[in-house]
């Protein structure tokens, strides 16, 4: 190792170390269900659009699928255990549909049942809060089938699937998330195609998968609540301040449009009560059906908000996606391997964003990390991935600013605990705080995981220094 490397991780620990968020403050990891699990038809479990959808050649970049993935579905113990060894306190993962109810609504299966129970049984007896989330994109096969996300009834299903849930584990997990960043999972699967269930029906596509899955998710608030009164129960949005790439007015107007589509569209309907009436112009015909009685179910109130973040978005005027006719501009910097612009600064901005314009009551971070090329374990034993360990150190400085100008900002995930499949790009852009050697199974929890549990420690002493609690 060179001085260099071994002064700049010197000074990216004073830098971890001096990082406090404030009281009650959860670090967590995130994973879903589909990512991780594999085991895709065991003891039941139904077939989903993602197991579908990557048989279609072409679709994934290295051909891969998550059949077998981390293997947690027998493998959850150890994963728990990397929870533990890192020394977080809240776990995010998402159940799937298809396991707990193989058609997507009708039969129970109770292995699937059965092995959620193990999982948050386990989380508990470790110390770890469960925060479950009821859809992380795997819709159930049979539902694609009937329409999927375009037919408004799989909007009813999704309650009845959330009622089963939420009776089913409601006496142990608290937080609820309905939903996992509708915005992607209704347009990239259904106007542009690049994710399941791979439709290229464009922004009437979008549109309609994204009223369909917010009736959904206000249809689930209240089953949930009544299921389980001392629930906080929320919805996850990925969110990104958007920027107009120049002044022209028409860079500044596409800006507006891609905030519309992507922030104001989900977040209006959440906290306003309505969607944002030149969203609803602008998509015009392209709108589904819209009755009397759906923005009051969508305005369900919740707990929480759940903010998945990974950049900023710089906009011009373009041809993408008409009527919202913007074009992505990649400003010089840094770019993680998935190709979005490391901006630590973006943390910030959505945090005050959000709090400024909808004012929920609590934020989480529930989503934010960094994808590198795969890594190997060295000679040492380590995984240096030194670019990810930075990565945490400033986007949680950001954070900690937030909340120290009032933000109620009261929890961050980091997104993933260990490497797994990552959709579309399959298992070529790692995004883990641990490594796994996918020929053994082995976990290996990196550098940035390392400098993770300890801000997480230190926050936690710190905290217990100052209720007069430490030595
Ligand atoms: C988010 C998804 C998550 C993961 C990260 C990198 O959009 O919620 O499953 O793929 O991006």
């Amino acid at each position: 190792m060179t001085s260099n490397i071994a002064n700049d991780r010197k000074i990216l620990e004073a830098r971890a170390s001096g990082l406090v968020l404030p009281q009650g403050f959860v670090f967590g990891a995130a994973t879903s269900a589909y990512q991780i699990e594999g085991a895709p038809s065991a003891d039941g479990k139904g077939e989903s659009i993602w197991d579908r959808f990557c048989k279609v050649p072409g679709v994934i970049t290295d051909a891969t699928s998550g059949d077998i993935a981390c293997d947690h579905y027998h493998r959850w113990g150890e994963d728990i255990a990397v929870l533990k060894a890192i020394g977080l306190g809240a776990y995010r993962f998402s159940f799937a549909w298809a396991r707990l109810i193989p058609e997507g609504t009708g039969t129970v299966n109770q292995k699937g049942i059965a092995f959620y129970d193990r999982l948050i049984d386990d989380l508990l007896a470790a110390g770890i809060e469960p925060y479950a989330t009821l859809y992380h994109w795997d819709l159930p096969q049979a539902l694609q089938d009937r329409g999927g996300w375009y037919n408004r009834q799989t909007a009813q299903h999704f309650a009845d699937y959330a009622a089963v849930a939420a009776r089913a584990f409601g006496d142990r997990v608290k937080k609820w998330t309905t939903l996992n960043e509708p915005w992607t999972f209704c347009w990239s699967g259904h106007a542009s195609g690049e994710d399941a269930p791979g439709l290229h029906d464009g922004t009437k596509g979008g549109v309609t998968a994204s009223h369909h899955a917010l009736l959904a998710h206000g249809l689930a608030v209240p089953i949930i609540r009544s299921q389980v009164p001392d629930a906080a129960v929320g919805i996850v949005f990925d969110l990104n301040v958007t920027e107009p790439a120049t002044d022209d007015p028409r860079d500044v107007a596409a800006a507006r449009r891609f905030d519309g589509a992507q922030n104001r569209w989900f977040l209006d309907a959440v906290f306003k009560g309505s969607y944002p009436q030149d969203m609803l112009d602008l998509y015009g015909d392209l709108l589904p059906p819209i009755h009397a009685e759906d923005n009051a179910i969508i305005a369900a109130p919740v707990d929480y908000l759940g903010v998945n973040i990974y950049r900023r978005s710089v906009m011009a005027e373009g041809t993408e996606l008409a009527p919202l006719n913007f074009q992505r501009i990649q400003p010089e910097g840094t770019y993680s391997q998935v190709n979005y612009e490391i901006w630590p600064r973006c943390i910030y901005d959505i945090l005050h964003y959000v709090h400024e314009n909808y004012a929920p009551k609590e934020i989480f971070i529930s989503e934010n990390g960094v994808a590198t090329a795969p890594e190997t374990v060295s000679a040492d034993g380590h995984v240096w991935d030194d670019l990810r360990a930075t990565y945490y150190v400033d986007h949680l400085e950001q954070v900690a600013k937030a909340a120290s100008e009032g933000v109620p900002v009261k929890g961050y995930f980091a997104w993933t605990l260990t490497d797994n499949f990552e959709w579309a790009y399959g298992y070529t852009t790692p995004f883990g705080i641990t490594h796994v050697d996918f020929e053994t199974q082995v976990r290996t929890i990196k550098y940035s995981g390392e400098i993770y549990g300890r801000i997480a420690a230190q926050s936690h002493s710190e905290r217990a220094r100052s209720a007069g609690l430490g030595r």
